[in-house]
């Protein structure tokens, strides 16, 4: 697998659509984000997005695996290389948010990342449309921390 930096214009939306349902907000924060793609010969595989929030603190604004890809290992090699990117880049704290529940909680706590808010009706708020996984609705959003 090989991970690289492209151009925001080359974002792969499609993909990046499986963490964020919102095309608006992925090309908001695209704009002054670093979006790396992962590919295996000629076929994207994943890819995330980071951003600088400036005083040491970095953002994963978004991170995802294609479907048939996914739970191969795959997002947590991206994930690795974010943690390392944002280190490089100078971050003291790489931040994301994320949904109360569901499977992604356990994937960044296994990477080492803690609870540090609960950011009420977020997704209520921020979102068109209601987001249901699991036959829930994501009402709530987590805000995770990695202190370096
Ligand atoms: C979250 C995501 C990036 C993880 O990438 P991945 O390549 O699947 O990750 P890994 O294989 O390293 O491990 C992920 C874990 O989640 C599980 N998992 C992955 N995809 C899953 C799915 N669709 N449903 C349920 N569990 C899933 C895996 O089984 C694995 O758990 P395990 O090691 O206990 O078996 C990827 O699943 C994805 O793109 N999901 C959709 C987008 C998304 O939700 N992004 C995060 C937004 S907060």
């Amino acid at each position: 697998m090989f991970i690289k930096l492209v151009p925001s214009a080359d974002a792969p939306l499609d993909l990046l659509l499986e963490a964020d349902p919102s095309t608006d907000t992925i090309r908001r924060y695209l704009a002054s984000s670093s979006c790396y793609v992962a590919t295996i010969g000629n076929e994207t595989v994943g890819a995330y997005v980071i951003q600088s929030m400036g005083d040491g603190i970095h953002e994963l604004m978004n991170i995802a695996v294609t479907p048939a890809h996914q739970g191969k290992g795959i997002g947590a090699k991206l994930l690795e290389h974010a943690v390392n990117m944002a280190r490089e880049l100078g971050a003291r704290r790489l931040e994301l948010g994320t949904g109360t529940f569901g499977y992604q909680l356990t994937f960044y706590q296994r990477a080492g990342f803690r609870v540090v808010a609960v950011e009420r009706d977020y997704f209520l708020i921020h979102y068109d449309e209601p987001i249901y996984e699991n036959g829930i609705q994501h009402k709530d959003r987590l805000r995770l921390a990695l202190k370096y």
